[in-house]
């Protein structure tokens, strides 16, 4: 006879779809912004959100049941510490992070999963004609909340990354896809003897004066925009891959490692960070992060990559794996330290 768990487990993945939906609603109705600190009846909620009053009480009791809300000895209801995680008030806040992976076109992209499985393919550009960046740059939704959930990443990374790897030995830290420079801005204000390049679309470097002057670096880095499918500047002595990498297919990857390394001097290393898979499934990270990886396939034929599967990759563009390390979690990324050349060269 199968364990009640068994069963359980199974129903909390075929709702998990509303279970996200539920949460999707919350942020839309910005019901964590109009809770704040305070607890409030569901009628009271009602009005405070013009939404039905017997609705609003059975929608914030599923929030309480699955940690967002909790309910009160009066019946009231308040934020948990999850669900104050959705308040826009915060600078860690997860508003936005919610807001890209619930989108309607997110969520239509994923009922093409079966797709995507079959094909090996995205399913993105077929749902939407267009590429998934291309799609954020012109939503309305998606065009602020993708942006803000990176950031808020990158914010993360930049508090880690600068001191788990040696940049103080790079006079000159190219990063590439380095989108509105929140990592590089960290990594010069960590080591006052590096300068920075920062390369990424038009739009994107477009917002990164204003990180370096508040990082107060900005006298030290150069900014240039252009496609990665042309060249990027030449001459640096640390080019920095961070989060690219994942959303292509393996020979997209090839193609962005190539234009790195007809760019690269001799004495050049490339660092890759990309969240790192392990070899097998072992619950070493994250289940979500196995969620993620399917995501970048859904979107453009993307994947997370273990370590194997970097080294063939830096092998095709020309480049040899030297070191690889992880960052401490929560980031969960890994750092994939290649020097130019084949391995014995
Ligand atoms: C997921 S974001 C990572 C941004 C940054 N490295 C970070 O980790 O926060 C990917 C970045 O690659 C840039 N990108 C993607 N395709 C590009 C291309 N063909 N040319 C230039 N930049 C590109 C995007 O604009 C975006 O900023």
């Amino acid at each position: 006879m199968t364990e009640p768990k068994h069963k359980q487990r199974l129903f909390e993945l075929v709702f998990g779809h509303l279970a996200a939906q539920t949460v999707s609603t919350a942020v839309r109705l910005r019901l964590a912004d109009t809770l704040g600190d305070t607890e409030q009846s569901g009628a009271a909620l009602a009005a405070a959100l013009g939404t039905n009053p017997a609705a609003t009480t059975q929608f914030c009791r599923a929030l309480a049941a699955h940690g967002i809300l909790t309910q009160t000895a009066a019946g009231h209801f308040r934020l948990t510490e999850t669900g104050a995680l959705l308040r826009t008030d915060r600078t860690d806040s997860l508003d936005s992070f919610a807001r890209v992976f619930t989108d309607p076109a997110i969520v239509g992209a994923w009922r093409e999963l079966d797709t995507a499985v079959r094909t090996g393919k995205g399913v993105f550009d077929q749902v939407f004609g267009k590429s998934f960046f291309e799609y954020v740059a012109g939503d309305e939704n998606l065009s602020t909340a993708f942006p803000a959930a990176l950031q808020q990443s990158a914010t993360q990374t930049a508090q880690t990354l600068p001191f788990h790897y040696d940049f103080a030995a790079y006079g000159t830290v190219a990063d590439i896809g380095g989108g509105r420079g929140t990592v590089l801005a960290a990594i010069l204000a960590a080591h006052p003897g590096v300068r920075g390049v920062l390369f990424d679309n038009a739009g994107a470097v477009a917002e990164a004066g204003a990180n370096f002057a508040a990082a107060g670096v900005a006298d030290r880095c150069t900014v240039t925009a252009g496609d990665i499918g042309g060249e990027v500047p030449a001459g640096a002595d640390l080019y920095l891959l961070k989060n690219v990498l994942h959303y292509a297919d393996d020979d997209r990857a090839v193609a962005v490692l190539d234009t790195i390394r007809r760019a690269i001097p001799a004495h050049g290393r490339l660092l890759i960070v990309d969240p790192a898979l392990p070899e097998t499934v072992d619950g070493s990270i994250p289940d979500t992060m196995y969620l993620s990886d399917l995501h970048m396939r859904v979107l453009g034929g993307g994947q997370g990559r273990t370590r194997a599967e970097f080294e063939n990759l830096c092998t095709r563009a020309g480049f040899t794996v030297s070191t690889v390390s992880l960052l401490p979690a929560p980031v969960a990324f890994s750092l994939i330290e290649a020097v130019p050349g084949a391995g014995d060269s």
